[in-house]
């Protein structure tokens, strides 16, 4: 190793934007995140060093770098502290929760996520969009993204949890939405407020808080009375014995456990689906290849799972959906020993985060990477780049467990809806991306749905 190397090795930071003396680069941050984003890559490169208030930052900007926090480094990593803020909300679920404990809780739900055990779930994912279209009619206008969290949140219930909250649904979606709001601000914080100060902001976090409880404990409280035994998966978390102590779950793991998946379980999705309703509004000729594909494959039926691998161009288009908008825009760690990264030694307690928003948009991986083109996916895209030029589900260890629920999910409901409706944007729609704890269009996606004939 040259000296020069071995010295930066010890002092140099990476490149990075001036820092305020208190704020570091927290306000130009929270102006405009994705903004920032992409400035600092443009300008810094593939590491960019940052600071929010008392916190150093490291922003990743080159799947290589990703891979070795996700995959090669991972265990010198645990999340980072916007998440572990959350874990007010979500305890210690899967999302939250850290080593044993988390591996542990991993393999007793992973068995609900197989590929044949998802399968089960495709009817209901079909069957609900079809009595949601019932109340569609022709020449309406809606805001299609709070029914697509409507519908997904009506589905992770029914297929994880063998719930029906059918009337609940909204008022559990608004909850939620409180919830994710009131994350993101406290994120935009030097200092954040605690809990136990009745602020405006914290009693409304407190209510939804507690209105999700209610639904979720009811439901474990239901299964737990009637000892029935559905395959699903509460049913496995409530059945699960810890192989040396014999201890079952306590209620407040199970709730931990089905607060993260309600809340993992349908923004993600939902959001991705608002994506792709809003792209193809404003791509005809990608819209009309999808039609017609669907003309072509299905007729004048719905869809089943048998039919995915024919419905080739309607997977494309969640590909390039979840490239352009993903809805996990960033993901984040933090070190808790030094780690070399790209020459640089990364001091412990540094936040780390790798942005989907700017990978998924590099020239470097991708032609033209500001247009949505489903078809670049269409030759085996996928295992030409990067394993970590695209990966909107992370990956490594902690990789999202829903990823196949929800490619399934997102190509079934699409299915569905386009075979029977047309959705083109309201005159007055405005879609523009808010980077909250997901990447969502910040007033909804307003659409006019006309009926395919
Ligand atoms: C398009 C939809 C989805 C996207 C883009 C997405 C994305 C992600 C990403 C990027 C992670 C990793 C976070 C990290 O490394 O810090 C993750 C984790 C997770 N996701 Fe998803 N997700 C989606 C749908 C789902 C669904 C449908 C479920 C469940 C039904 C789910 C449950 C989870 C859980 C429980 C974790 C934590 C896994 C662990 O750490 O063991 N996700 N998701």
């Amino acid at each position: 190793m040259s000296t020069k190397t071995s010295t930066r090795t010890k002092v140099e930071r990476p490149p990075g934007p001036r820092q305020h003396w208190l704020f570091g680069n927290l306000r130009e941050f929270s102006r405009d995140r994705l903004g920032a984003l992409t400035r600092w890559q443009r300008q810094y490169g593939d590491l960019v060093w940052a600071r929010f208030g008392p916190r150093s930052i490291l922003f990743l900007n080159h799947p290589d770098l990703v891979e070795e926090v996700l995959v090669a480094q991972n265990r010198k990593f645990i999340k980072h502290y916007r998440l572990r803020g959350a874990r007010r909300t979500l305890g210690k679920g899967l999302l939250t929760s850290e080593g044993d404990f988390w591996r542990t809780q991993r393999k007793l739900a992973q068995p609900a996520f197989h590929r044949d055990r998802i399968a089960a779930y495709a009817d209901v994912m079909v069957q609900y969009t079809e009595r949601m279209l019932v109340s569609w009619k022709d020449g309406q206008t809606r805001d299609v993204q709070a029914d697509m969290m409507r519908l997904t949140l009506e589905i992770v219930a029914r297929t994880l949890f063998a719930a029906e909250i059918g009337s609940d649904s909204a008022g559990a979606s608004a909850a939620m939405e409180t919830l994710m709001h009131t994350w993101m601000k406290q994120l935009g914080r030097l200092i954040p407020v605690p809990a136990w100060v009745p602020t405006p902001s914290n009693l409304l976090y407190e209510r939804a808080a507690r209105r999700l409880d209610e639904i979720i404990l009811t439901i474990i409280a239901q299964r737990r009375r009637s000892g029935e035994d559905r395959g699903d998966l509460l049913s496995m978390l409530l059945h699960a014995q810890d192989e040396e102590s014999g201890r079952r779950m306590t209620d407040d793991q199970l709730r931990d456990e089905a607060m993260t998946l309600f809340m993992a379980g349908h923004e993600t999705t939902a959001n991705t689906l608002a994506w792709v309703w809003f792209l193809l509004a404003n791509h005809p000729k990608s819209e009309a290849m999808l039609h017609a594909e669907l003309n072509a494959v299905l007729g004048d039926r719905p869809p089943t799972i048998a039919d995915l691998p024919r419905l080739k161009y309607t997977g494309l288009v969640v590909t390039e959906a979840l490239r352009i908008y993903p809805t996990v825009w960033m993901v984040g760690r933090e070190n808790i020993e030094p780690v070399e990264l790209g020459g640089y030694t990364i001091p412990a307690g540094t936040t780390i985060f790798m942005p989907q928003w700017t990978i998924h948009r590099d020239p470097r991986w991708f032609d033209e990477p500001e247009s949505f083109r489903p078809e670049r996916w269409a030759l085996g895209l996928q295992e030409q780049i990067h394993r970590y030029a695209y990966f909107p589900f992370g990956g490594g260890p902690r990789i999202c467990i829903g990823n196949n629920f929800a490619l399934m999910e997102s190509a079934l409901l699409l299915a569905t809806i386009a075979r029977r409706f047309r959705l083109r944007l309201a005159p007055d729609a405005v879609v523009t991306p808010l980077p909250s704890m997901t990447l969502r269009p910040a007033h909804g996606v307003k659409v006019v749905v006309t009926q395919r004939r």
